[in-house]
């Protein structure tokens, strides 16, 4: 089938590139020119595990294409998904004006039916103002006879696993109305995805209202686990419990199940923080005040400043003289995206108190190091004892606590003992919980895990 992606970032340079590797023609359109221009070099923007082949594999035989011409795009494409960004406007409501510039391009350039399949997260009713613009823009030309239809296709993929999630989706659902041109939309869309529906059927078909909240009910459903288990986790460490052990005892239960009940240092990245926000945005719009994920968002943001909480409690506030290894900087492994990532929050508390900071990260020191000097832009005078470390190793050289921000598979199994002789101080924060509190006290060293003082 022929397929046009508008945005190739993460969401739309998979889904694109994942749609060609079903055999799909498949035009991948950004207005970003110098996103473009590395893609045509073979150039991946961002680091996603497999995507670089993939999307090698697929410019070489012909079925994938990257383009900055919106006009030849639309008229490339029999199914146009729109996949770019929705960011959180100043009072939280996501900005949909990336959104709705891809209608008006769409109804400015079609000559043809078209199917326009919403990826991006957007707000209940956004599928509505899509086909607003899109008709407008059709009216304008004059060309109101051309036949249109708007669907919601929200996707569920995570960072660092993206393809899997992609090819091997939980479910695909798909939100578009009962009149015929949404009928014809649906059997379009039944087609494209019928490689995932082999053993059994995936698609999840409902109304477009009812797609769109999914995607926000989905991530604010995942935000509240971690939420909820970082405040189980704070009172373990006030009555003296191991949150590992707790997380264990509910997992088991089948009702609750085991995923997503990991304490740490807070959720980040692109998708919780703001769809959080937008649902709570959505809900005030129509009087309605969501308590449980408005708790959710406060929760989050006050653990992201835990593991500042156990070094000041432990070294004090004044840290100067000190110096602190971090390692991980990506809000989650396998990414090297800093969106929201609780490592900036931890990188600036220990500079602000005087610490010397050492970092590091297996993919993300490029963006970390432009998103550390944007965050820090008015205090260039924190930024001279802030160093980013080629590797662990010389990241804990000398360092009076090692701070772990991100589980990164690198940092799970290090040499115990050639991490005691290069720290300075052998005391360990470990917002990811990635040791046995046993096994750290006979090696040696002094650990704080989130929820696991019992285990000290
Ligand atoms: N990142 C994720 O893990 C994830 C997962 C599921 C859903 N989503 C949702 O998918 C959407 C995209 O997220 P992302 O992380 O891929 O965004 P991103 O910021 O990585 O990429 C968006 C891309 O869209 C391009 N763009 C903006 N306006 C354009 C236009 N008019 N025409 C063509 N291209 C345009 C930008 O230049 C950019 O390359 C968001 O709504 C997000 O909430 C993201």
């Amino acid at each position: 089938m022929k397929v046009t992606v508008f945005g190739v970032g993460y969401v739309g340079l998979v889904s694109g590139t994942c749609l060609a590797e079903l055999g799909n023609q498949v035009v991948c359109v950004d207005i970003d020119a110098a996103r473009i221009e590395r893609l045509l070099a073979a150039e991946i923007p961002f680091h996603e595990p497999g995507l670089s082949d993939m999307v090698r594999g697929n410019v070489a035989a012909g079925r994938l294409s990257f383009t900055s011409d919106a006009a030849a795009a639309v008229a490339h494409g029999d199914l146009l998904f729109i996949a770019v960004g929705t960011p959180p406007a100043e009072d939280g409501s996501a900005d949909l004006s990336q959104v709705l510039a891809v209608a008006a391009t769409i109804g400015g350039q079609m000559e043809d039916f078209k199917v326009v399949v919403n990826k991006s997260t957007v707000p209940v009713g956004t599928g509505d103002q899509v086909e607003g613009v899109v008709a407008d823009a059709l009216q304008q030309r004059q060309r109101a006879d051309l036949g249109f239809a708007v669907v919601s296709n929200p996707e569920f993929l995570k960072e660092g696993a993206a393809i899997g999630d992609f090819m091997r989706p939980d479910r695909v659902v798909i939100g578009c109305d009962s009149t015929e041109v949404g009928q014809r939309a649906r059997t379009l869309l039944s087609r494209l995805y019928a490689p995932f529906n082999r053993h059994h059927e995936r698609t999840l078909y409902m109304d477009r209202r009812s797609a769109e909240l999914t995607k926000y009910a989905a991530n604010a459903m995942l935000a509240t686990r971690i939420s909820f288990m970082n405040e189980i986790a704070n009172l373990a460490d006030a009555v003296g419990a191991d949150v590992d052990a707790v997380r264990r005892g509910i997992g088991s239960d089948e009702r609750i199940g085991q995923s997503f009940l990991y304490a740490g240092t807070g959720y980040g990245g692109s998708c919780f923080p703001k769809d959080t926000q937008a649902l709570v945005s959505t809900a005030k719009l129509h009087g309605l005040d969501m308590q449980v994920v408005q708790a959710v968002e406060r929760v989050n943001q006050a653990q992201k400043s835990i593991l500042l909480q156990r070094v000041v409690e432990r070294f004090g506030d004044d840290l100067r003289g000190l110096t602190f290894g971090v390692w991980g900087l990506a809000f989650k492994p396998d990414t090297d995206d800093m969106r929201e990532a609780p490592s900036r929050v931890v990188v600036r508390g220990l500079l602000e108190r005087g610490a010397r900071v050492l970092a590091h990260d297996p993919v993300a020191m490029a963006n970390a190091r432009e998103q550390l000097n944007a965050d820090l832009q008015d205090h260039a005078d924190l930024l001279t004892r802030l160093s980013l470390c080629f590797s662990p190793q010389d990241a804990v050289a000398g360092v009076d606590a090692l701070v772990i921000v991100t589980e990164w598979k690198a940092y799970r199994s290090p040499d115990f003992e050639a991490l005691a002789q290069a720290m300075r101080q052998q005391v360990i924060f470990d917002g990811r919980n990635l040791y046995d509190p046993a096994q750290m006290r006979e090696a040696g060293f002094q650990y704080v895990g989130i929820g696991r003082r019992s285990g000290i």
